[in-house]
């Protein structure tokens, strides 16, 4: 053995196993499926924690370098958590669950529908989402549940971008379908271990059939947009991508349709429930902060006509810094799942190959050591942040390294330009004066409706 090798197995064997959490406290939890408490009795344990149940061994990261490193520095060493290819049933192998050189082809294919000048596309599909929206709120005198018309409106707006049918006869039918499979989706998240699909239960059963409708309509979706003749430069997704299969002459092959078909569900379920969620939060803390709202409204009336695309990035900063903050707040999802595939060395922790880790997004998200004064709500604090550094700034709503959200502009767009939109021409008000708080759905749901009283401006 080598000088360096002895220097490194010794460095290796100083390594320590992880603390762990008194099984008399984590087991009950994780079980009755007390999630967030969980996650908080966990996080008080710098470093690592283990959770451990009867079958696996399973770790909780709390610290912020820690998570750079499994991220980004030590990426390859880790594929995507066991528990969240539980989604194969519904989304393939597509994006969010694939590893290796799968994921590296599919990325590579699904990318160039991302890029900034698309994104100047869509956003047009967003504004007209967000007129929609604030045409309905105007009518309306009765208070409105935010998480309810987020869903609504987001799926709108998803379905132009993403597949190019608008808001008409065609819409109302798609949208029941798609709607009513993420919603089955949602329940069936709630539970960090659900039955297997293939065990016939009601609940089962029940999913099974929603994940069969809306493979039948998403067929059907590209066949007809197949079909029918292309423009020059479609401006929705799938569009594009059926344009460059048609083009790709003999270099890397496309998605073929069954992969396309889990490509386009991966955005729908990726995109829609964090999307809807994040909005909701956003509006809730709106409502909550007399000042921030009245320096969001000062913001959006200096413009004549609101900024579009790329423009509303750049140009309304404190719009785009309340969507993250809202996000930093509440996290979709507030933990990350990986698994370890090879023993070796995270700080001075010793990992094992199988190991399941949590990333634990929401204890950084308020770790002081982080984010000074973690507990006020500062949309400010991004202004000199850009969205592709925020790893490095602790920020893990998008994730981090190259398996960070391929949405993420798209995300922040849309959150920009539906908030700006909303607060130009509404008045936001609390209905309930009681804060409401988050609980774990394996995103950050509110623990009771949110509401809020509208009044046009
Ligand atoms: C507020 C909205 C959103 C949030 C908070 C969010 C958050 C995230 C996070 C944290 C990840 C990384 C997961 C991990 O590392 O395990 C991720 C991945 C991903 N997101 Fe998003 N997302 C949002 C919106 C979107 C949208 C709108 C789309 C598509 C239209 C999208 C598509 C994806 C895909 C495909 C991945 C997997 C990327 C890969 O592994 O290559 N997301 N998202």
């Amino acid at each position: 053995m080598s000088e360096l090798q002895r220097s490194l197995s010794k460095d290796e064997s100083s390594a320590q196993a992880p603390p762990r959490l008194p099984s008399g406290i984590a087991l009950p939890l994780l079980y009755q499926g007390e999630f967030l408490q969980l996650f908080q009795e966990a996080s008080q344990f710098p470093g690592i924690v283990r959770l451990d149940g009867a079958f696996f061994r399973l770790f909780q990261v709390n610290d912020a370098t820690l998570i750079q490193e499994i991220l980004r520095d030590k990426q390859k060493r880790y594929r995507k958590g066991k528990l969240m290819r539980q989604l194969i049933d519904v989304t393939g192998d597509g994006l969010l669950i694939n590893d290796g050189e799968l994921w590296r082809r599919h990325r590579r294919l699904a990318s160039p529908a991302f890029s900034p000048r698309k994104l100047d596309g869509y956003a047009e599909c967003m504004m007209r989402a967000a007129h929609l929206l604030v045409d309905r709120w105007r009518d309306t005198s009765e208070p409105v549940d935010l998480l309810h018309d987020m869903s609504e409106i987001t799926l709108v707006s998803l379905l132009e971008t993403i597949f190019g049918i608008g808001f008409d006869e065609t819409y109302a039918g798609v949208s029941e379908v798609i709607h009513q499979m993420l919603e089955q989706v949602v329940l069936r998240g709630r539970s960090f271990f659900p039955m297997p699909l293939w065990v016939p239960t009601p609940s089962n059963l029940r999913f099974r059939k929603k994940i069969a409708e809306a493979h039948r309509t998403l067929d059907q979706i590209m066949a007809t947009r197949r079909a029918s003749a292309q423009d020059d430069e479609p401006v929705d997704l799938l569009g594009q991508w059926l344009q460059q299969s048609d083009e790709q002459e003999d270099g890397e092959q496309h998605f073929s349709p069954q992969e396309m078909r889990d490509e386009l569900m991966t955005m729908l379920i990726a995109g829609h429930h964090s999307l809807a969620i994040a909005l909701s939060w956003s509006l809730y803390e709106v409502a909550r902060r007399p000042e921030v709202q009245a320096r969001l409204q000062a913001e959006v009336d200096a413009f004549e006509t609101l900024p579009q695309g790329f423009k509303a990035f750049e140009q309304m900063t404190y719009t785009r810094g309340v969507f993250l903050e809202a996000l930093r707040f509440y996290p979709q999802p507030p933990i990350l799942l990986r698994d370890c595939m090879e023993d070796h060395r995270l700080g001075e922790f010793s990992i094992k190959q199988g190991d399941q880790l949590l990333v634990n997004v929401l204890a950084v998200h308020h770790d002081p050591t982080c984010w000074p004064e973690p507990e006020a709500f500062l949309p400010e604090r991004y202004e000199d942040i850009a969205l592709e550094k925020m790893l490095q700034h602790h920020y893990l709503s998008f994730g981090g390294g190259s398996r960070s959200c391929i949405g993420r502009r798209f995300a922040v767009l849309e959150g920009c330009m539906l908030l700006a939109m909303i607060v130009r021409h509404m008045e936001l008000t609390l209905c309930d004066p009681e804060p409401v708080p988050p609980k774990f759905a394996a995103m950050m749901v509110p623990e009771t409706p949110l509401r809020l009283r509208l009044s046009p401006r």
